[in-house]
């Protein structure tokens, strides 16, 4: 008999629905919030504003595209937190009333594990590999910064995070500086690839074990800009893709410093990446470099599964559904929470 997951996102800005039926997913529907670009940064009441509007059509989406009726379906898993507590609501609300009208059980599911987690999405007629238990992860986005040892699919173990901002928010904050859009992963990423990343030299933190700090990085980008500037004010314009490329170099060399001494000490050579800043054309090549020079096997996420998305949570449901682990339909949702 097969296993179909119903996967709710809702996290943050993305209203997302997929459906996985026996670990291979049929369909992985994603709403944005273009409503966010005016504001330079998401607004939570805006959000949840437009997941309310968002998450019917995008189920129905969802179950369409998978040639799935709801009468189908085995289980339904959400979206538990980490997040903004409205966006979450959501999603917590929809899943719960719509697993209570067809009696099937409930998953909740913890945002950074599903983003792990990524790494297991099979789509048909793929050839896929994934990573083989233990492995690490780094995970990086605008809200994390994380050195994760996988064990299993609920066993994971963070082995080292930032003690202050994210690698993301840092690359938009220094974007936003420079007077660029929101978020500005994205635009440094494309200025970069046109940039000299030795240009200029930003200060890296001196953190002990593995842990990340990078807003020592953003006072020193600023610091630096404010200099240049009152020499040449053009000088953000006629240095940016040296200044992108720059910036994104020294995260990248941040975030790889310490991977590869958690890989040291752990031992462990299967190695992936997960969340926004995955994205990044940088830290996918300084990986591939890594997997020639010191022999790791890198599992790096297709583009579609590094953002927020409900092909995740589906996944992560999927395997807890294997082990009946199902959760009470009073179970709030939480806004803080780590793995
Ligand atoms: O995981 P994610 O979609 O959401 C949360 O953090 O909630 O990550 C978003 C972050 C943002 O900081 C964005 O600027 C960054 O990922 N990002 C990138 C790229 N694409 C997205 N950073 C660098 N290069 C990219 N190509």
């Amino acid at each position: 008999m097969s296993t179909i997951i119903l996967g709710i996102e809702s996290s943050c800005d993305d209203t997302s629905a997929a459906v996985i039926r026996n670990g291979y997913l049929l369909s992985n529907v994603i709403a944005g919030q273009a409503v966010h670009e005016a504001y330079g940064g998401v607004v939570p009441e805006l959000a949840s504003r437009a997941h309310q509007q968002n998450i019917v059509p995008v189920v129905h989406e969802a179950l369409k595209r998978a040639g799935v009726r709801k009468e189908e379906l085995s289980a339904v898993a959400f979206t538990r937190g980490p997040g903004l507590m409205g966006s979450l609501l959501v999603g917590v609300s929809f899943a719960k009333g719509f697993a209570r009208s067809l009696n099937l059980p409930l998953i909740d599911v913890n945002h950074l594990s599903a983003h792990v987690l990524a790494h297991f999405i099979k789509e048909k007629d793929e050839l896929h590999t994934a990573p083989e238990f233990p492995f690490l992860c780094l995970l990086v986005s605008g809200g994390n910064s994380q050195i994760i040892l996988v064990r299993s699919y609920n066993d994971m173990e963070i082995l080292g995070q930032t003690i202050d901002d994210a690698a993301g928010e840092a690359i938009d904050k220094c974007s936003k500086v420079m007077g660029l859009g929101y978020p500005g992963g994205p635009i440094i990423d494309r200025l970069a690839r046109q940039g000299n990343p030795k240009a200029f030299t930003f200060n890296k933190p001196h953190i002990a074990g593995l842990d990340y700090s990078f807003s020592g990085l953003k006072t020193s980008f600023l610091y630096s800009l404010r200099d240049w500037l009152k020499e040449d004010p053009d000088f953000i314009q006629n240095h940016l893709n040296d200044l992108a490329a720059s910036l994104e170099y020294t995260v990248v060399e941040i975030l790889m410093d310490k991977l590869r001494k958690a890989a040291r000490q752990y031992k462990i050579r299967q190695v992936a990446v997960a969340g926004g800043v995955s994205a990044n054309n940088g830290l996918r090549q300084a990986f591939r470099e890594h997997a020639d020079k010191y022999g790791w096997e890198i599992f790096i996420p297709k583009f579609g599964y590094t953002t927020d998305n409900a092909a995740m949570i589906a996944m992560t449901g999927y395997f807890k559904y294997q082990d009946r682990d199902f959760c009470p339909i009073d179970l709030p949702a939480y806004s803080r929470v780590t793995l």
